[in-house]
């Protein structure tokens, strides 16, 4: 963790900075906005929770959460009744054993005490890192951390609760919460939705938890870094994988708008759009279904596709690193005769609306 920067983005939300892949993890224009704009309004998910029993969200790239905070927010918003199944991929426990603390722009706590529930449940090493965490990153804790979801885990944790069921932890640190914290909103967590969501998260890099998940999921969320800076969660070879788990009705949305990117999803089949909000564009969706795509990409975008800079990253065996794909990558675009896309954008221009 030592090279993971905090900083408070513009809707007040805090984002993160990674020293290592010198790339941020949120957008400066707001962390939990992004995860709203580019993965919920993008991808019709409220609609899809009126209208259903059940959904299941594969959240590429967990970090501190945004994402699925911002799943489980609209799924219990929209249908309090719906099952709803999320299925997480985060190589780095350090990162997202903060997501119950950082300051996320939710008003209420009940999503960071879910979230902190399932760490102390599923994993015996979370309180002694947090513990260790406070201690030694004070600074962080006092400007970055909600200082309420740090003394409802100090209570937890100095009480010596011992139990192991996840309701249970829930309601524990929920009681703490309202009876020591906040008067207001007292909810009867028994009754409530929590026991219809099913959260799981899988620590390894991506590309080998996604070999053992199941398929079926009707909202894919890809939020790894930067293609061109960390290529390996956005290679033909990956999302050829990750095509199989989704559905057919299924949507996936990424704030990238990679041209290599877009024509691997094109090459595998889906069709593509873009999200506008705002009247700016960013980002890609994709997915079997047409009607799915609010905003089709454009022909300028398809033309640009064709070009060099449509070539995708290739990672055949999923184990290579960054830098070997980056480099196999740009032996392959110094040996093909295509179009450039400089010469491309020369002759048709910067593709603006
Ligand atoms: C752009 S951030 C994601 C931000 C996140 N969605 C959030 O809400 O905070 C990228 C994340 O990908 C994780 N990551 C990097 N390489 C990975 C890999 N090979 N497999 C899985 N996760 C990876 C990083 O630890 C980081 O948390």
């Amino acid at each position: 963790m030592e090279k993971i920067d905090f900083n408070f983005t513009q809707d007040g939300s805090v984002g993160m900075y990674d020293g290592i892949t010198k790339d941020i993890f949120h957008s400066v224009t707001g962390a939990k906005k992004e995860s709203f704009d580019k993965f919920i309004f993008s991808t019709g998910f409220e609609k899809y929770c009126k209208e259903n029993n059940s959904v299941n969200v594969l959240d590429i790239c967990f970090g501190i959460g945004y994402n699925t905070k911002a799943a489980i927010y609209f799924a219990l918003n929209n249908n309090p009744k719906i099952k709803l199944k999320i299925t997480a991929l985060e190589i780095s426990k350090d990162v997202a054993y903060l997501s119950p603390f950082i300051i996320d722009g939710y008003e209420t706590p009940e999503i960071k005490l879910f979230l902190l529930a399932h760490f102390l449940q599923n994993y015996d090493d979370f309180t002694d890192y947090i513990k260790d965490y406070f201690r030694k990153e004070p600074d962080i804790k006092k400007n970055y951390f909600c200082p309420d979801m740090c003394l409802v885990f100090e209570s937890y944790v100095n009480k010596g609760y011992g139990c192991k069921v996840s309701e249970a932890i829930l309601e524990i640190l929920h009681n703490i919460y309202y009876q020591n914290i906040s008067d207001s909103m007292k909810i009867d967590l028994k009754a409530n939705e929590w026991a219809n969501v099913d959260f799981e998260i899988l620590f390894d890099d991506g590309r080998v938890s996604a070999q053992n998940i199941k398929s079926g999921y009707n909202f894919v969320f890809l939020d790894a870094f930067t293609p061109h800076k960390q290529p390996l969660l956005w290679t033909y070879d990956f999302l050829s994988l990750i095509k199989s788990k989704i559905s057919s009705d299924g949507i996936l949305s990424t704030y990238s708008n990679s041209t290599p990117v877009r024509k691997t999803l094109f090459d595998l089949g889906f069709n593509l759009g873009k999200i506008i909000l705002d009247n700016s564009q960013f980002g890609t969706v994709a997915s079997f279904d047409k009607s799915k795509i609010l905003h089709n990409l454009s022909d300028y975008d398809y033309g640009l596709m064709e070009t060099k800079a449509g070539i995708p990253y290739r990672d055949k065996s999923l184990s290579d690193d960054s830098s070997s794909i980056l480099k196999n990558r740009e032996e392959e675009v110094s040996k093909c005769d295509i179009m450039s896309a400089s010469e491309y954008k020369r002759k048709f221009g910067d593709g603006k609306i």
